[in-house]
């Protein structure tokens, strides 16, 4: 057997592991042994493709190994660092970065591909390809990273003519293409990434903040397909596939949070939304007069209640609420409340922000519902307490057309007997736009840290409880 047709069945094996993660990560249940799966995955594809350059090296093999162990040390060093000291809310940022990454290294693959290897036409097409998509992927994941960060403004920059300034770079890169196929030389492929450079900038620039997380999700699909563009240029199978499969998990990703934002998928590629709000009776101006509550007001609440729904948002995730909440939960539920969660599908900052919250607060994850499976119990509600969430609680999305996130499925928390929201002030959620939910005859306000507020309602159902044993 060489070494060649072991690093064949490694990456075999590999792509299968990287399958059963993905299907793994589909459900918080198995997510923990999805994430082992991948993890083994890359081990084992980080060991064959050692294996094989090491095998197939012009120079001795002490020399590759020690560049390739300097350049793992020094990437998994830094890799390590930021992991452990990202905050959870920082998570899109660090993604948005690290795409970038991908993006360079297929651009860096496509020069170096072109200068050491043959130039059929195949050949030349996986290059041009590769290296455009690198090259879109590489700018625009620094603009959204700039963009999460808030190190440059997140509203969207709309350029007189933008499209019809996109859809000229593109014919001028098809052009280009056709005169890198028909005399191949290093220009036109100099030209083209310079170009492709700035499309990348100008098209994630133009994409406002609110769109954000749908332009992570897309970048990450297309740092899928330049990593398998990468994968077809090195002529590795392991690399197409895992680009294939991050390309198109990518892509669903994207779809299924248009759809829970109600925007169009298109209409976020091609910018200039996200940012604008129009005129409209729920931006940010108050819409009438709001009832503040106290915690022992709460727990009097939660005391004769026997249906509770908790609807987390982003308010619960910055205060680090999930494990008094967690123990509130465990607490009522010994009393035979039947409580339960409504999370929202972009509820926090970034997809299954809240599972993961709730999952390290061991909240079980039968109690834990979706949108669709929960929003018709709201009116056989007796309590919702609505912690840190806003834009994906407010009915202005159902009854003002006018609002920027008008058609945005919400949960209808309002239809419940009681209503109590937990937050510090008056002020707006992400998309900017003011909440009628607070003024509603059913809901109170619970001003404050969330964190402190849960922990003084805990305080105070515990002092009950001690009174009636
Ligand atoms: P938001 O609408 O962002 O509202 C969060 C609320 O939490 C704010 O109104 C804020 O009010 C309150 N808050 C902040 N810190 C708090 C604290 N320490 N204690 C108590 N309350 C606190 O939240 P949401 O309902 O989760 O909606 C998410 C929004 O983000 C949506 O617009 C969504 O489109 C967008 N978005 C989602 C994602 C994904 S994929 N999940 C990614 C990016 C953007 P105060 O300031 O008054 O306390």
């Amino acid at each position: 057997m060489t070494v060649a047709s072991l690093a064949a069945v490694a990456y075999l094996a590999a792509a299968i592991l990287f399958i059963l993660s993905l299907a793994g990560l589909s459900k918080q249940a198995t997510a923990r042994r999805g994430n082992l799966m991948g993890m083994a995955g890359m081990g084992i594809a980080i060991a064959a493709t050692v294996a094989l350059a090491l095998d197939t090296s012009e120079r001795p093999w002490g020399v590759t190994l020690g560049l390739i162990v300097a350049v793992l040390a020094i990437g998994a060093t830094i890799g390590t660092w930021r992991a452990r000291t990202v905050e959870m809310t920082q998570m899109p940022e660090l993604i948005a970065l690290l795409h970038s990454f991908v993006g360079a290294a297929a651009v860096l693959i496509g020069f170096n591909s072109y200068l050491t290897e043959g130039h059929d036409a195949m050949h030349l097409i996986e290059v041009f390809l590769g290296v455009f998509i690198g090259a879109v992927t590489f700018t625009g994941s620094i603009v959204a990273f700039l963009k999460l960060s808030a190190r440059i403004s997140g509203s969207p920059l709309t350029l007189p003519g933008r499209h019809a300034l996109n859809l000229g770079a593109l014919v001028a890169c098809g052009a280009l293409m056709a005169w890198f196929l028909v005399a191949p030389s290093v220009w036109p492929l100099a030209l083209m990434t310079v170009i492709a450079l700035a499309v990348g900038w100008h098209m994630v620039a133009a994409i406002g903040g609110g769109d954000m997380p749908v332009v992570v999700s897309m970048l990450n699909s297309y740092s899928g397909w330049a990593a398998a563009a990468a994968g077809f240029m090195l002529g590795n199978d392991l690399l197409i596939v895992t680009g294939a499969l991050v390309g198109a998990s990518g892509a669903i990703l994207s779809y299924l949070m248009c759809k829970a934002m109600n925007r169009k998928f298109l209409a976020v590629i091609l910018g200039g939304f996200g940012g604008e709000s129009s005129p409209s009776s729920t931006t940010a101006d108050a819409v009438g007069e709001h009832r503040s509550t106290s915690a022992s007001g709460v727990a009097q609440k939660l005391a004769t209640a026997r249906s509770v729904v908790i609807a987390p948002g982003y308010g619960m995730a910055v205060a680090k609420a999930q494990y008094p909440v967690a123990q509130l939960v465990s607490r009522l539920r010994e009393r035979g409340v039947e409580v339960r969660f409504a999370v929202h599908p972009v509820a926090g900052r970034l997809p299954g922000h809240m599972n993961v919250l709730l999952a390290e607060a061991r909240v079980p994850y039968d109690i834990v519902l979706e949108l669709d499976e929960i929003n018709d119990d709201f009116s056989s509600t007796d309590v919702v307490l609505v912690i840190g969430a806003n834009d994906t609680v407010n009915p202005a999305a159902l009854d003002d057309p006018g609002s920027p996130i008008a058609g945005m499925p919400v949960l209808h928390v309002w239809e419940a007997e009681s209503v109590v929201v937990f937050k510090r002030s008056m002020a707006t959620g992400y998309a900017g736009v003011q909440n009628p939910l607070f003024f509603k005859d059913n809901t109170e306000m619970l001003f404050g840290d969330a964190k402190d507020q849960v922990e003084a309602i805990l305080a105070a159902v515990g002092a009950a409880d001690a009174v009636v044993a």
